[in-house]
């Protein structure tokens, strides 16, 4: 994302368990110390600290001594969705990352001699584009001695041991994927040693019907491979391959293995998805405290980046994963994958802006975010962890934030909302109950803040209201970072609500900073969020724009007010 930026790196969790908090706190100190300007977090806690604890737990309030210290802090959304309130990230001055697809796609297929093809994965050449194999399951190519009963995971293809070498030689092994893939005791790196070790010429892996709902992301594969995902289309390998043995009328020996086949390869990507697709384990919004403190009217997640698939940095030493030992990218998927696209555009913003606050970094990816995929309609989530492209419905607020990052809109925002320390510590000052632990935590007095201000009173770049009594004010103001332009006000209101916003139309000086009023009246009760949207178009090219999320509690009467 940010060409040369430097990289500094701070091990405060083990592979084996985890961590502790209080390493993650010496971390980001020392972090700040050495004088980084932005943290990437692709943690979050595991359970979220009830009650006032939410706010007020060592993580995030050594986070908002970083934002004191003027460091943008990223975070993970968590992989927690796609259930409403799966949110791990909470805390208005951390920024919220969800995951989001891209459009780049590694498809491989294997096409069988009676022409069918089957789509699958696997980062592996192709077999010879001319010639056709012969496919042999491993469980027809045991040696004397191995037999299904003595080995009942044989088929998974562990051993080269097992396997009658003269038979599997320059021929298509079919291997079976199991559950026991998914927990680490059988692997794809062993079979393709088995593979190698008995000069097959490639490897067919057919899907366990056992095996359902998770997703298979493509490994790399260093002879020709393919892993067929769905366990129907496993089916049609297998009878394909049964229906072409021929055996011995009276011995049952198989005679001829008559099926063949050829791997087409899947190292070359393509970019034909459509995308972005908010991935189904992006963890969602609302604030999940919102049930609970009144004054938690705070958007998460903020955004959503790429997060699915992406090839990541990695040691070739590393051992956390079987399947990419030895190699220096493996491809990961999760929202630990989407925080760091952030942090690394958060850093060329600082480049261009040295004096922005966090906040400032902040409100200009949000502002600029897109809300349309690639096909021009707009960004769906996934809503399902089986079958999650036919369990999905247009993205809102909770399930994206802003919208999908565009880096080139963040680099131009046009106008910014700014926030300070101060306004943090007022809004947790404003939690009832909360002085003698912003006491504990800072050292400072809450008599010294303005502790009417509630989450809603942040100038955030959104709003969000989860309790709307018949009608609110809410007021943002904005800071023009850009020449000066003349905006238009524009907006959407979400179902069963009005909104104006004044004024409709301003123009606005270099360097000037104009409030906005935002009158919100509920029409109708709802125990469900609406959405809608405001938008503020420069005549110069800037548009900025602002979610809007609203649960209504009590509305007027509207019997007289027709
Ligand atoms: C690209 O990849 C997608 C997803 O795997 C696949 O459906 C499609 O057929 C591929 N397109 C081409 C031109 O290979
Ligand atoms: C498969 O397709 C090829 C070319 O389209 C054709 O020549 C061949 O006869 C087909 N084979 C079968 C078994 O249908
Ligand atoms: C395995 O058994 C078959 C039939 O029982 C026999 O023909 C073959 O020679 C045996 N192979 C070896 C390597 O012992
Ligand atoms: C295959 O594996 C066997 C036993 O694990 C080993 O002795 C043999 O050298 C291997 N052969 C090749 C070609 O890798
Ligand atoms: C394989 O095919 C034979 C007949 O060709 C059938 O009797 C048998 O059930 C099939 N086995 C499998 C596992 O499909
Ligand atoms: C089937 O096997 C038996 C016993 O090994 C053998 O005598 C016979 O010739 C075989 N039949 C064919 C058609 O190969
Ligand atoms: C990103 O922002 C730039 C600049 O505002 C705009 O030209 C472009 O169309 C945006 N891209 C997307 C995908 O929305
Ligand atoms: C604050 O909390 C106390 C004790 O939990 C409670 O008695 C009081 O009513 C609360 N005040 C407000 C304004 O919610
Ligand atoms: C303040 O900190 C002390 C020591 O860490 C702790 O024992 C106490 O419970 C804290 N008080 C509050 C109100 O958080
Ligand atoms: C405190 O904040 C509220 C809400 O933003 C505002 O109306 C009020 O004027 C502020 N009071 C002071 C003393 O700044
Ligand atoms: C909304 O709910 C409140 C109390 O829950 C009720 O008093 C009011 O009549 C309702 N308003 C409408 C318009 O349904």
């Amino acid at each position: 994302m940010a060409p040369r930026a430097h990289v500094a790196v701070y091990k405060a969790l083990y592979k084996s368990f985890g961590g502790f908090a209080a390493d993650v706190v010496a971390a980001i100190d020392q972090a700040a110390q050495d004088g980084v300007d932005v943290l990437s977090l692709s943690i979050t806690p595991n359970r979220r600290p009830p009650g006032i604890a939410t706010f007020f737990n060592p993580i995030d309030m050594a986070l908002l001594s970083a934002v004191k210290a003027g460091i943008f802090a990223v975070q993970a959304a968590g992989n927690t969705g796609p259930s409403p309130k799966s949110m791990s990230s909470f805390s208005p001055w951390i920024f919220t990352v969800g995951a989001a697809s891209h459009d780049r796609a590694y498809s491989n297929s294997v096409i069988l001699g009676n022409n069918v093809t089957i789509h699958g994965v696997g980062l592996a050449p192709g077999t010879h584009k001319n010639t056709m194999l012969t496919l042999i399951s491993a469980l027809d190519a045991l040696t004397n001695e191995t037999t299904a009963a003595t080995d009942m995971y044989v088929g998974e293809c562990q051993d080269s041991r097992n396997f009658n070498r003269d038979l599997v030689k320059g021929n298509l092994l079919i291997c079976s994927y199991s559950i026991r893939f998914v927990l680490g005791l059988s692997t794809i790196k062993q079979a393709i040693a088995t593979a190698k070790n008995l000069s097959a010429a490639g490897v067919v892996f057919y899907m366990d019907p056992f095996v359902i709902g998770f997703q298979l992301n493509p490994i790399p594969m260093r002879v020709p491979g393919i892993i067929i995902p769905s366990p129907d289309d496993s089916k049609v390998l297998l009878q394909y391959y049964n229906s072409s043995l021929e055996r011995n009328e009276t011995t049952k020996q198989i005679t001829r293995f008559g099926s063949v086949a050829r791997i087409l390869g899947g190292l070359k990507a393509n970019y034909s998805n459509s995308a972005p697709k908010v991935m189904f384990y992006s963890a969602r919004g609302p604030d999940p405290e919102d049930s609970f403190l009144n004054n938690a009217d705070i958007l998460k997640p903020n955004l959503v980046a790429p997060g699915n698939l992406i090839w990541a940095a990695w040691s070739s030493l590393g051992t956390d994963s079987v399947e990419f030992q030895g190699e220096n990218f493996a491809m990961m998927s999760g929202t630990s994958m989407a925080a760091p696209h952030i942090a690394g555009l958060a850093a060329l913003i600082k480049q261009k802006f040295p004096s922005f606050s966090p906040a400032a970094i902040a409100s200009a990816l949000s502002t600029t975010a897109s809300l349309y995929d690639n096909n021009g309609g707009q960004i769906m989530a996934q809503r399902a962890y089986s079958n999650p492209d036919i369990n999905q419905s247009p993205a809102t607020p909770f399930d994206m934030g802003s919208g999908f990052v565009n880096a080139t809109g963040a680099l131009d925002p046009g106008l910014i909302f700014d926030s300070r320390y101060d306004d943090y510590m007022s809004f947790l000052c404003g939690i009832n109950g909360s002085s003698p632990v912003v006491l504990n935590y800072t050292g400072q007095n809450c008599l010294s803040y303005n502790s009417t201000i509630n989450g809603i009173d942040l100038n955030l770049p959104s709003i969000t209201i989860a309790k709307l009594y018949q009608s609110k004010t809410v007021q943002r103001s904005v800071t023009n970072i850009a020449g000066e332009e003349t905006y238009r006000v524009g907006w959407s209101a979400p179902y069963g609500v009005t909104i104006k916003v004044e004024p409709t139309r301003f123009c606005i000086a270099s360097g000037e900073r104009k409030v906005l009023s935002v009158f919100v009246d509920a029409k109708m009760n709802s125990s469900t969020a609406s959405y809608g949207r405001i938008g503020l178009f420069g005549d110069q090219g800037h548009v900025v724009n602002i979610p809007l999320s609203v649960i209504v509690k009590v509305a007027y009467n509207t019997t007289t007010n027709v």
